[in-house]
């Protein structure tokens, strides 16, 4: 394993931030593990980098997960148990598991990242997120140096959420998981632009394939590509607010749009909030809204983390004085 010095962070992180790292290594075994294990400085791991804002320069060694590989796991009748190495694009793993007919991933086509940050980030799309599937995450735990396997019920996902975001933040290196995908698969078309997508697309029999590039297409056509404009996907999560609470807001606006959650909290979506505030499209110097998904923040250029920063401040001071509604950032910030 190699360490270096002084490394600019700008081609790990989809924003396009240019920040400095002191120390930065990448693990590619084991063995790298271990060794970075003995180093003394704080210890930042890096995945894909999409779900990250730099704000300064980062004091002491960032671990850049280059685990690669995928397996089979196991298989009987009904399922194949895929793992996945932590440093694996995501698409690619989506890709190779379509390729096979197994069905579960679909949905989460072409989201930025690591397969390693799937599990951390809970991620999600089209109706689906990736804890329906995962089985079990391993990992390299720092403090006991040793790697330990956690199920699914012991990660404790929520919505964009898990154990490796709060007592395991920082402490865990997730070295591969294992997804339990479908060969006889259940599709989901319940949201509606996949369905309208795949009406459009002249699609009569559903396929893992099918699903998947209707949903490559839409996402295509709304969200900006991080190698052409910098950004980390949904920059906020939607938040969730009591019943009672949307009630009101909906006498004074009819149309916003909701999912239930339970019978007291419902979802509403950000991006909806924000552009009624009239962010949609917003570009200040290098920083901006994106024109075509208010959730998105983009770097046209060369923003620094801090202007990101306080223009998703601004955003949600400005949702909260007019809708009493607390944003809260998705994106992780360094
Ligand atoms: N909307 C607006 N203005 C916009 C964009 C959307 O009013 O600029 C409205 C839409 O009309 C719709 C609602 O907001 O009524 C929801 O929009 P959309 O279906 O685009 O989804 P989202 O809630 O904005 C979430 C995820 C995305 C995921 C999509 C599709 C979060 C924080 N974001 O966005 O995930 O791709 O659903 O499932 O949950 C990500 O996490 O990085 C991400 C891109």
């Amino acid at each position: 394993m190699q360490l270096r010095q002084d490394v600019s962070l700008k081609p790990y992180n989809t924003f396009g931030i240019d920040v400095p790292a002191e120390y930065y290594c990448d693990v590619t075994s084991i063995d790298d593990l271990r060794e970075a294990t003995e180093l003394k400085q704080q210890k930042h791991i890096l995945g894909g980098g999409s779900n990250l804002l730099f704000t300064k320069p980062v004091q002491g060694v960032v671990i850049h997960n280059r685990l690669k590989g995928i397996s089979v796991e196991k298989h009987d009748a009904q399922h194949v148990w895929l793992r996945v190495e932590g440093g694996e694009l995501w698409h690619d793993f989506v890709l190779y598991a379509i390729n096979k007919g197994l069905g579960g991933i679909e949905n989460l086509a072409l989201i930025p990242g690591t397969a390693g940050a799937a599990p951390i980030q809970n991620i999600g799309a089209y109706g689906v997120e990736a804890r329906e599937t995962i089985d079990s995450v391993t990992f390299w735990y720092w403090n006991e140096q040793q790697l330990l396997t956690y199920t699914n019920r012991e990660c404790d996902f929520g919505y964009r959420d898990s154990i490796f975001k709060h007592r395991l933040k920082d402490k865990a290196f997730i070295k591969s998981v294992v997804f339990k995908l479908a060969r006889k698969p259940v599709y989901n078309t319940s949201y509606g632009a996949v369905s309208k997508e795949l009406e459009e697309m002249g699609v009569t029999e559903l396929s893992v394939k099918a699903i998947a590039y209707a949903i490559m297409h839409i996402r295509k056509s709304k969200l900006p590509d991080p190698a052409v404009l910098g950004n980390a996907g949904s920059f906020f999560k939607n938040p969730t607010i009591p019943l009672s609470s949307f009630n009101k807001l909906l006498e004074r606006y009819p149309k916003l749009p909701s999912y239930p959650v339970n019978d007291k909290m419902i979802k509403v979506p950000a991006a909806w909030l924000i552009e009624q505030c009239g962010w949609k499209g917003y570009r200040k110097g290098d920083v901006g809204v994106h024109e075509k998904q208010a959730l998105v923040l983009v770097n046209y250029g060369t923003a620094r983390g801090a202007e990101v920063w306080g223009l998703s401040g601004e955003i949600m001071a400005s949702v909260k004085e007019r809708f009493g509604i607390e944003l809260e950032r998705e994106v992780q910030c360094w």
